[in-house]
């Protein structure tokens, strides 16, 4: 998110618009902890994770007069449009403002990958390189003890991070809560795999189709074999972005702020075959997005 927060503030300097930072998110656009924003004020941050501006759920935003103390702190300072970067909850916010009349476009950012309408967010290849190496690491001892490693993920709703995580780190198994799994056949590769000759295995489990501890112990009851359990958890919200991700959140940073100059609202940046592109924030927040089933069979596949 810091790597859009400076694109979007040095694209709009460049357009030689006046740019604003809301701290602390819908909490502190009702406590109007607002300030100007210059382009040293974003230097030095590409490399770091987060967002200097922080960040924090408000339940005031939700009702009528949190949103009026808002848009007061708004008109008090002349603002005529906004830029939300965030994931589901963000988006909803930023509905709210355009239907109040102030131009707003969002930019997706959540690690998840969950947001309908972009075939990516921003964070997503920087949390799913973070839960990769960490596999590539406890392969190291999972071969070398011939062990059997549960490794979970993040994402309460989504299994994004686990598929592209247990496809490119070569998980025997991927338990994702789009997809009803096996636990019986998930232990029987296992075993054959042993039998056949594998070192190890490892199985990456989102946190929202199972916990990883309850993983590990039916593996560990149902086969006998020595089976950890690692879970990943806030490490793969933080560290320094991708280069993939640097160059997404730049783009669909001076995206938005063109549509801004543009006079458009009410629109979220999105990912389509390959391409920045625009879709109305009532109909991301309307749609669902659905799994790539045809990666997930071609991880089953290729975990033979
Ligand atoms: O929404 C992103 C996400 O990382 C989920 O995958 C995860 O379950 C959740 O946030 C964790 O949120 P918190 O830090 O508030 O527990």
């Amino acid at each position: 998110m810091n790597v859009a927060i400076r694109a979007a503030v040095r694209k709009a300097l460049y357009h030689e618009l006046e740019v604003y930072g809301v701290f602390q998110g819908f909490a502190g656009l009702i406590e109007g902890d607002i300030s100007p924003l210059d382009t040293h004020s974003v230097a030095d941050i590409i490399h770091r994770g987060g967002t200097i501006l922080r960040t924090a759920r408000s339940e005031e935003f939700k009702t009528p007069a949190g949103r009026e103390k808002a848009l007061q702190q708004l008109a008090r300072r002349g603002i005529e449009g906004m830029l939300v970067i965030g994931g589901d909850g963000s988006f909803h916010g930023a509905r709210e403002l355009a239907r109040s009349g102030i131009k707003t476009i969002g930019i997706p950012a959540t690690i998840d990958n969950d947001l309908y309408g972009s075939d990516y967010t921003i964070g997503f290849d920087t949390a799913v390189n973070t839960a990769i190496e960490a596999i590539n690491k406890i392969r190291d001892t999972a071969a070398s003890h011939e062990r059997t490693y549960v490794v979970e993920v993040m994402g309460r709703h989504s299994g994004q991070i686990a598929l592209w995580a247990g496809l490119a780190g070569g998980a025997e198994s991927i338990l994702i809560p789009e997809i009803k799994f096996d636990l019986e056949r998930v232990c029987e590769r296992i075993v054959s795999g042993f039998k056949r000759g594998k070192s190890h295995s490892i199985i990456v489990v989102a946190e929202g189709a199972a916990r990883g501890e309850d993983i590990g112990s039916y593996i560990r009851k149902k086969t006998g074999l020595e089976t950890r359990v690692m879970v990943l958890g806030h490490i793969q919200r933080g560290g320094s972005p991708t280069a993939f991700d640097r160059v997404l959140s730049s783009q669909m940073a001076a995206y938005a702020v063109d549509l801004l100059r543009e006079g458009k609202t009410g629109l979220g940046v999105v990912v389509q075959e390959g391409g920045l592109t625009t879709m109305g924030l009532e109909e991301i927040l309307a749609g669902e997005k659905t799994l790539d089933v045809d990666l997930y069979q071609l991880a089953d596949i290729l975990a033979m």
